[in-house]
């Protein structure tokens, strides 16, 4: 297998959904649906960082064809499952910070929980405005401890140490003002920006590349 960040998510392939949603809720993971479930009109769509397609499955209904990204094999497997039916998805291994994929090409970019666990979120950033088309836009939404109860932070992290063992090794805690300087650092102008949920709670953005 490969090197530390395509095995660390790996090992979850079969407890991955359950683990989450005991981790940071259902309620939470209810918002984010929902959330993505409005976005229409997306066109060609990349995702970047799958996973089993807990999310895939709710955009991909939006987009005219989809292709989800993941680093990891075993993760890409079952997303391949769950969506196997649906021929505008199709599949394939990638890391998000440097792609196959020709520059301009996508309507839109989407990333859900993967920007907070990479090493170098700003180069997933710019991987992103490269090869989407002038004016295509970059959807994000990303569990952040920003705006929890200090109470709740720590429940959280005793559930994650529980489900997941050890954190992946690098891992960021955006704000919608954190997050939102880094895109306008990769060039994209912020249209939609902010905090998901309750208790638990997730930073969502959307920014667009320059006409
Ligand atoms: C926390 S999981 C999120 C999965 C899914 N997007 C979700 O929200 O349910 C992070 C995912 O990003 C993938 N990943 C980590 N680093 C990556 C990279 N550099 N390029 C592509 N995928 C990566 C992992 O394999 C894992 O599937």
């Amino acid at each position: 297998m490969g090197d530390e960040k395509e095995k660390y998510w790996s090992r979850f392939q079969d407890s991955y959904d359950k683990n989450q949603e005991y981790v940071v809720g259902k309620k939470l993971l209810g918002i984010i649906s929902e959330k993505l479930g409005d976005l229409t009109g997306l066109g060609e769509v990349v995702e970047f960082g799958c996973g089993t397609g807990y999310f895939s499955e709710i955009l991909f209904h939006n987009a005219s064809q989809m292709i989800a990204t993941d680093l990891s094999d075993e993760l890409l497997g079952k997303a391949k499952m769950r969506l196997k039916d649906n021929p505008n998805v199709t599949f394939q291994k990638e890391d998000c910070v440097q792609t196959s994929f020709t520059p301009d090409r996508f309507d839109t970019v989407f990333m859900a929980n993967i920007i907070h666990v990479i090493e170098h979120p700003i180069k997933a950033l710019q991987e992103s405005y490269r090869i989407l088309k002038a004016g295509g836009i970059l959807i994000i939404v990303t569990f952040t401890n920003h705006g929890m109860k200090k109470f709740d932070i720590i429940k959280m992290g005793a559930r994650f140490l529980r489900a997941w063992g050890k954190p992946p090794q690098h891992t960021s805690s955006f704000s919608p003002e954190s997050l939102a300087s880094l895109m306008e650092s990769a060039g994209f102008f912020v249209n939609e920006s902010g905090l998901l949920g309750n208790k638990t709670k997730a930073v969502f953005m959307i920014g667009q590349k320059k006409q």
